[in-house]
Order: structure tokens, then C-alpha cells, then sequence
């Protein structure tokens, strides 16, 4: 990959990178299109990253479906595929993080202590193989992409790093390869997270800009929905993800939910 590399940047070539973790649906191909739009190599990387979950997730059953994963990115305008094994990235003896100080201490990182210790790890490893001039990433995982975007900032990684929106189903929940874990019945409560944004939304629009009465409002739409649990509902900064009290510049809300056994997230961006 990286000898695929180089000869890509020596022939003039710009690499464009969308990192996944596989098992594809309709929101990584458009992280992929717009890679396409950006890069003249594409490359996908399908690699469920272990250093990622914590104890008790879901490692051992993530979703796959490599065949069909090459057949839909290839479609999508990706080149190269770059699927590792474990032992190429983390070989005997590893030992080497990437931890950011602050953001981490929000939202998801509280309830999965060492997810973005592991995200912002594989990511710099998968840029030092596959070396792009620019990466795709969905605001899907809003906290995911800050932390990727200070990450690159801090460490001055020559990489430019392209934010994507969320693709949704029709009813309006949020893409993921995760929904294939929910029942029929789950699957329609799972409806209730973006019901919840578009319930705060709608209200801000209607005047109310205390986050707090909006994060109540949506705790009520959420919890109507026996056994949805709720791990976060927050109103915060777009950049620094410090918490909002009142809404008067554009903020984001985040929700993260636990559907039965399937943790969902989602958020919306917030406009007074
Ligand atoms: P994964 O969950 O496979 O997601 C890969 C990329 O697709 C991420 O940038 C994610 O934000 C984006 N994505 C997922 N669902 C989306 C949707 N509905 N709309 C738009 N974009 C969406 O995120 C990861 O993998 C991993 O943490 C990774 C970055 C690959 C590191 O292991």
C-alpha cells in the first residue's frame, strides 16, 4: 500500500482516503463519491479496528460482507481497497497510542473510555500507509470527525480532512452498520432518536432556545419508547463541544441511545 502510494504522489496523482470499518450502506458511498470528487486514486480501507472497542462491545460481531463491500465501493469510485489483517497493524508487542487530552471527555468517550485513543491511533496509522493528500469522514460521528480535525491540526498531519453529512433512511434514522443488529420492533423505536432532533429543532424554531428545555423534551420523546435507553442527549459547540446553555449561534445536539442491546447514535446541527 504504501509503495502503491508513492508511485501514486510521483505520478501526480492527489489520494483521496475514506476509512471505514466495512459491512458498506449508503452513507459510506457517499463519503466515497465525495472522495472521488476530491482525489484522482480513491482508496477505502475495510478494517474493524480493535484497538477501538472496549471490553463487552461488539468487536467479535461487527457486521461483514467483504465481497459485497469491494463489489459497492468499487461502484462508488473507489480504486483500491486496502483491507489489512490485525497482525499488520497491531503486530506483537505494540505498544504505541495516540491520545488527545480534552475532547475525548465528552459524549461518547464517557461511556467508551478508550474509542477515540483507538480511533485517532488507526487513523494515524492508516494515513502513514496510505498517505492521502485529503480524507473523507461523515458527520454521523460528529465527536469523531473534532477529534480527527484536531488530531491532524496538533500533529501537523499533511492531510486535509473533508466533512461529509448524514445519509439517512426514509423515516429518518441515521445509516449505520450497526441497524442491522436491531429486530423489526427495535428497528421501528430506533425511529425515536431523530424524532427527538427534529422535536428540538422544530421547538428552536418556535422560540425556545434554553438547552436544557430542549434536552427535556427530547429526553420525553426518547424515553416513550419502552426499553430505549438514553446514554447522552447534549447541546453543545460545534467546535469546542463545550456545553451550550442558550441557543444563539448555531450549535450541534447529540444523542446517544441504547435500543435493546444496539447502541445508536445521531445529531443535528441547530440554527436559531
Ligand atoms: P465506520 O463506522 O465504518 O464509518 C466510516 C465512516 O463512515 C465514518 O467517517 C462515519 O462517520 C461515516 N458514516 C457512517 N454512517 C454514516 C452516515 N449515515 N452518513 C454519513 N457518514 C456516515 O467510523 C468508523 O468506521 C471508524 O471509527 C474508523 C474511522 C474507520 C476508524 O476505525
Amino acid at each position: 500500500m504504501q509503495a502503491f502510494a508513492d508511485q501514486a504522489r510521483c505520478d501526480g496523482n492527489t489520494i483521496a482516503f475514506i476509512p471505514t470499518m466495512g459491512y458498506l450502506h449508503e452513507g459510506h458511498l457517499s463519503l466515497i463519491r465525495e472522495g472521488a470528487r476530491h482525489g484522482d486514486t480513491v482508496v477505502v480501507s475495510i478494517f474493524v479496528n480493535p484497538a477501538q472497542f472496549g471490553p463487552g462491545e461488539d468487536l467479535d460481531t461487527y457486521p461483514k460482507a467483504f465481497e459485497r463491500d469491494c463489489e459497492l465501493a468499487e461502484n462508488a469510485g473507489a480504486g483500491v481497497i486496502f483491507h489489512p489483517f490485525r497482525e499488520d497493524l497491531y503486530k506483537d508487542g505494540y505498544e504505541t497510542y495516540v491520545t488527545l487530552e480534552k475532547l475525548p471527555f465528552h459524549l461518547c468517550g464517557l461511556s467508551r473510555p478508550v474509542f477515540f485513543r483507538g480511533v485517532a491511533t488507526v487513523v494515524t496509522k492508516l494515513f502513514n500507509i496510505v498517505k492521502p493528500h485529503i480524507a473523507v469522514f461523515g458527520e454521523k460521528d460528529y465527536q469523531q470527525l473534532l477529534v480527527i480535525r484536531r488530531m491532524v491540526r496538533d500533529l501537523d498531519i499533511d492531510v486535509r480532512i473533508v466533512g461529509a453529512p448524514i445519509v439517512r433512511e426514509t423515516d429518518g434514522l441515521a445509516m449505520s452498520s450497526r441497524n442491522s443488529y436491531l429486530s423489526a420492533d427495535e428497528r421501528r423505536r430506533a425511529r425515536c432518536l431523530f424524532e427527538a432532533l427534529k422535536q428540538a429543532e422544530t421547538m428552536l424554531h418556535g422560540g425556545v432556545r434554553n438547552a436544557a428545555a430542549l434536552i427535556d423534551a427530547a429526553g420525553h420523546t426518547i424515553s416513550r419508547h419502552h426499553d430505549a435507553v438514553i446514554d447522552y442527549i447534549e447541546i453543545f459547540d460545534p467546535e469546542t463541544i463545550e456545553t451550550v446553555a442558550t441557543i444563539d449561534r448555531p450549535a450541534r445536539m447529540a444523542v446517544a441511545v441504547k435500543i435493546g442491546k444496539t447502541r445508536l447514535i445521531d445529531n443535528i446541527l441547530l440554527t436559531p
